[in-house]
C-alpha cells in the first residue's frame, strides 16, 4: 500500500518565490496557533546526557520508608489491566481537582495560564475522568518521582505533547523543593530535572517525528511544510537512553489534505516534493518510526508509550448555543453515548493502531481522542498568546479569528492525559 502511485507535483519555481507568494497569501490560523512559544535567546549547545549527574541523597531506607507510606493506602489500588481506563465520562469534582494550581506552578508558559491570560471562569479544571468499569489510582508526585530515580522519562513530537510536558512537569514539582529542580531550554530539548532523584522530565520537539523544514524550535512558521519520511535519525539519536519515551505527531498534519514528501534529502538541496495523501504519509511516517523503535530500542530499558490524535474544536458540529468555535464553551459534553464530530481525522488512528500492532516492541497507546473530544470547553481559546503576545482586547473580541482551539489550558485536560500515563507506569510496568 506504500507504493501507491504518487501525485507528482513538480514545483518549477524556486522556494524563495514560493515563499514571497505564501506569506501575501498566507492564512496563518492553524500555523501560527501550533507555534514553538519558548523564546530561547541564545541557542545554546544541546548539554550532553552522559555527564553525570550529582548522586541522589535520598537514601534506600527513606525511599523503602516512603514506599511503604503510600501502599498502606486505599488509593493505592490500580486498574485491572483488562479495564478500559479511556471508556468511561466527564465528572464534575472540585474537591479533588485541579490537581495543582495555576499560580502555584512557576513552570507554566504564558500560552496555557489561562486565569491568569483573563478566562473568568474555571470550572475547566474540575472535571474528572472516571472509567467505566474501574477507577483511576490518586495522582502521587512523590510516588512517580521516586520511579523516575535515576531516569529519565521525555516527551517526543509536538506542541501537544509540550503542552502535556509542561501538564507532567506541575504535577511533579510540587514534590520537590525549590532549588533543587530546574528548567533548561536547549535547542530542541526542554529538560525539567529533579536533582535529588536524578531523574529528567523532558520534551523533544520533533512535530512531525521525522525530519521535516519544520524542526527549528523558535522558527518554525513555514509556509510549506516539507517532510522527509524517511529521515528520523538525525532526531532519534537523541531518544537513545531514555526509560521512558512518550510520543505523538497530529496537529501539523491536519494543515492540508494532502503532506509534501520531499524527493531527496534538505542536505543535498532539494525543494521538490510530491504530495501524497495524509493517511498515506502518515503511514510512512509511523512506519520508519516504528523500525527504528525496533531497532534502537532496549525493551528492558526502556518503555514506549505513544499519545492518539488530541482534537480541534474549530467545527460547530456539537450543540453549540453560540455560533462560533471552542471561544465561549464553559462546560464539557456530558453525552458519551457517541463521540460528537468535530473534525478528527480517524484515519490516523487507525494507522497508529495498526503500526503499533505490527511492532516487535511493546507500545503502549494512549488513547486520549474520544475522550479529549468531549473537552470543547478546556482549550485556552481567547486566553493565550500569539506570536508571542497575549491577545489584545480586539483580537479577544474576534475569537473566530484568534481562540485557539487546538491548545488546552493547564492544569486541565493534558492533567488526565498524564494520570493515564502515571497509572500505565506505576501498576503495570
Ligand atoms: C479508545 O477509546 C475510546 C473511548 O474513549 C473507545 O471507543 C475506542 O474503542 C478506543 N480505541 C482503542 C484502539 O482502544
Ligand atoms: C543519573 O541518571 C542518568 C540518566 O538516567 C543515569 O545514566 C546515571 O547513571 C544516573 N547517575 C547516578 C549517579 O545514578
Ligand atoms: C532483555 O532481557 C532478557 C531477559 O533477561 C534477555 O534474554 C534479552 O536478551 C534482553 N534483551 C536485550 C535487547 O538486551
Ligand atoms: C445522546 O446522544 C445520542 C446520539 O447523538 C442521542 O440519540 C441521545 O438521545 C442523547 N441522549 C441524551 C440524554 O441527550
Amino acid at each position: 500500500m506504500y507504493n501507491r502511485k504518487n501525485n507528482h507535483l513538480s514545483v518549477s519555481i524556486v522556494l524563495l518565490s514560493l515563499f514571497l507568494i505564501g506569506i501575501i497569501f498566507y492564512d496563518e490560523d492553524i500555523k501560527s496557533l501550533t507555534q514553538f512559544p519558548f523564546s530561547t535567546p541564545n541557542s545554546q549547545k544541546i548539554q550532553s546526557h552522559e555527564n553525570p549527574l550529582p548522586e541522589s541523597n535520598i537514601n534506600e531506607q527513606q525511599s523503602s520508608k516512603l514506599s511503604a507510606m503510600v501502599e498502606d493506602d486505599e488509593d493505592m489500588e490500580f486498574p485491572p489491566e483488562s479495564c478500559d481506563i479511556f471508556d468511561g465520562n466527564w465528572v464534575f469534582d472540585d474537591l479533588t481537582r485541579p490537581l495543582y494550581r495555576e499560580e502555584e506552578c512557576e513552570f507554566l508558559t504564558e500560552q496555557v495560564t489561562c486565569l491568569k491570560n483573563g478566562r473568568q471562569e474555571s470550572m475547566y479544571q474540575k472535571w474528572r475522568w472516571q472509567p467505566k468499569d474501574c477507577n483511576l489510582p490518586k495522582f502521587r508526585g512523590k510516588l512517580l518521582v521516586e520511579k523516575l530515580k535515576n531516569k529519565r522519562l521525555m516527551f517526543v513530537g509536538d506542541s501537544l505533547n509540550r503542552n502535556q510536558w509542561e501538564s507532567m512537569v506541575c504535577m511533579v514539582q510540587s514534590v520537590v523543593s525549590s532549588g533543587r529542580k530546574s528548567l533548561i531550554r536547549t535547542g530542541s530539548f526542554s529538560i525539567f530535572r529533579i536533582e535529588d532523584y536524578n531523574a529528567t522530565v523532558e520534551f523533544y520537539w520533533a512535530p512531525f517525528l521525522v525530519e521535516s523544514n519544520s524542526d527549528d524550535p523558535r522558527k518554525h512558521s513555514i509556509l510549506d511544510r516539507i517532510i522527509m519520511p524517511k529521515s528520523i535519525n538525525i532526531h532519534g539519536q537523541n531518544w537513545k537512553n531514555v526509560d521512558y519515551l512518550v510520543f505523538n505527531t497530529y496537529i501539523w498534519w491536519m494543515n492540508t489534505r494532502n503532506m509534501k514528501v520531499l524527493r531527496g534529502s534538505f542536505d543535498e538541496g532539494a525543494i521538490e516534493y510530491d504530495e501524497i495523501e495524509r493517511p498515506l504519509a502518515y503511514a510512512r511516517v509511523l512506519k520508519t518510526w516504528a523500525e527504528w523503535i525496533d531497532k534502537n530500542i532496549n525493551p528492558n530499558r526502556t518503555t514506549i508509550f505513544f499519545n492518539s490524535m488530541s482534537p480541534i474544536h474549530m467545527n460547530l458540529d456539537w450543540d453549540n448555543p453560540h455560533d462560533t468555535n471552542c471561544a465561549k464553551e464553559t462546560s464539557p459534553i456530558l453525552n458519551v453515548s457517541t463521540p460528537p464530530n468535530v473534525g478528527t481525522d480517524r484515519r490516523l488512528f487507525t494507522v497508529t493502531t495498526d503500526v503499533i500492532q505490527s511492532m516487535k516492541l511493546p507500545v503502549n497507546l494512549i488513547n486520549i481522542t474520544t475522550l479529549s473530544e468531549y473537552r470543547k470547553d478546556a482549550h485556552t481559546s481567547i486566553y493565550t498568546i500569539r506570536q508571542g503576545k497575549l491577545l489584545t482586547p480586539k483580537q479577544k473580541a474576534n475569537p473566530d479569528v484568534y481562540a485557539d482551539c487546538i491548545h488546552w489550558c493547564l492544569p486541565g485536560l493534558p492533567d488526565t492525559w498524564n494520570e493515564f500515563l502515571y497509572t500505565l507506569i506505576i501498576s503495570h510496568l
